[in-house]
């Protein structure tokens, strides 16, 4: 703490570092619509942070076959979530005139280099070297360290099969560090619970609360995606893909991916 922190100390100021935290945003212009976008993306990557470690939390949890516990952590995760839908509400608040006005200042930043973003895509299980640049790994190193942990996704096939259930061996020793490839066998194995919810109560649960977090990661992307048409039309992203056309085949992934599709078969 330095100098008039000492001699006019604030509590709620300086706990937090709320000085510093009011310090952090740089417009390039005199825009206060460039001070809110940047303010907002910071709220964004709080938020993913957020979810992120309630994600880790589960995960641990999982792992010491405690799924109600998971649950309880995943549950957290998801109002986090739901928050940072909210949160485009506050960004449409934008005219696309402003955000044109400034919008050049980005330079080739963009959402793809977010490394908490990417962080909270690996432990959840959408991962896979290619998904990062090269140099990001080196600069963030719990990047490559999430990488070679394996993921809730992982951990949940893991205990599904100490709690007898015939999740494949090639599924739990898979090399977690490469895309998952999803498995015919872990669709059946789902919707066994699913036909069987009162047998398999704690698998279910599990299932359940894994799909809402799936699912409001999907409301995040296509969100994400309305609100840049919104401002950009069909114009290229500042991070060099083709802008909507890329979010939209991004907007196909779905986390945890036999969650979903077994419902065909139900
Ligand atoms: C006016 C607001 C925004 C526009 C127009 C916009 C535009 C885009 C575009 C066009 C892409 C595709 C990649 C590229 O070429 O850049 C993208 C990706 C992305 N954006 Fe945004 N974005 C906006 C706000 C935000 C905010 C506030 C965040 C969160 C902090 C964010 C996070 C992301 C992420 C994480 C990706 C990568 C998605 C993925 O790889 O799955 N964006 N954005």
């Amino acid at each position: 703490m330095g100098g008039a922190a000492v001699t006019h100390p604030n509590p709620y100021v300086d706990y937090a570092r709320m000085d510093d935290l009011h310090d952090l945003q740089e417009p390039a212009t005199e825009s206060p619509f460039e001070l809110q976008f940047i303010l907002l993306s910071q709220v964004k990557e709080l938020l993913f942070r957020m979810v992120q470690l309630e994600v880790d939390q589960a995960r641990a949890r999982v792992r010491e076959d405690r799924p109600e516990a998971a649950c309880r952590a995943l549950s957290r995760a998801a109002r986090h979530q739901r928050t940072l839908v909210g949160c485009w509400e506050s960004m449409n608040a934008m005219p696309v005139d402003e955000f044109l006005g400034f919008r050049d200042e980005l330079g080739e930043a963009s959402g793809t280099q977010s490394p908490v973003y990417r962080l909270l895509e690996f432990t959840l299980g959408n991962r896979g070297a290619a998904m990062v640049r090269r140099s990001d790994f080196i600069r963030f190193p719990r990047l490559r360290a999430e990488l070679e942990r394996p993921s809730l996704y992982d951990e949940v096939l893991r205990h599904l099969y100490r709690i007898g259930l015939p999740v494949p061996e090639h599924v739990l020793s898979r090399d977690v560090t490469v895309p998952y490839e999803p498995d015919r066998a872990v669709e059946d194995v789902w919707a066994t619970a699913y036909r069987s919810p009162d047998k398999y109560r704690s698998a279910y649960e599990l299932a359940e609360h894994l799909l809402e977090v799936a699912y409001q990661f999907s409301r995040w992307r296509a969100t994400h995606l309305l609100v840049v048409e919104r401002m950009l039309g069909g114009k290229r992203g500042s991070g060099g893909t083709d802008g909507a056309a890329w979010l939209r085949k991004i907007n196909e992934h779905r986390f945890f991916a036999e969650l979903w599709t077994m419902r065909s078969a139900l």
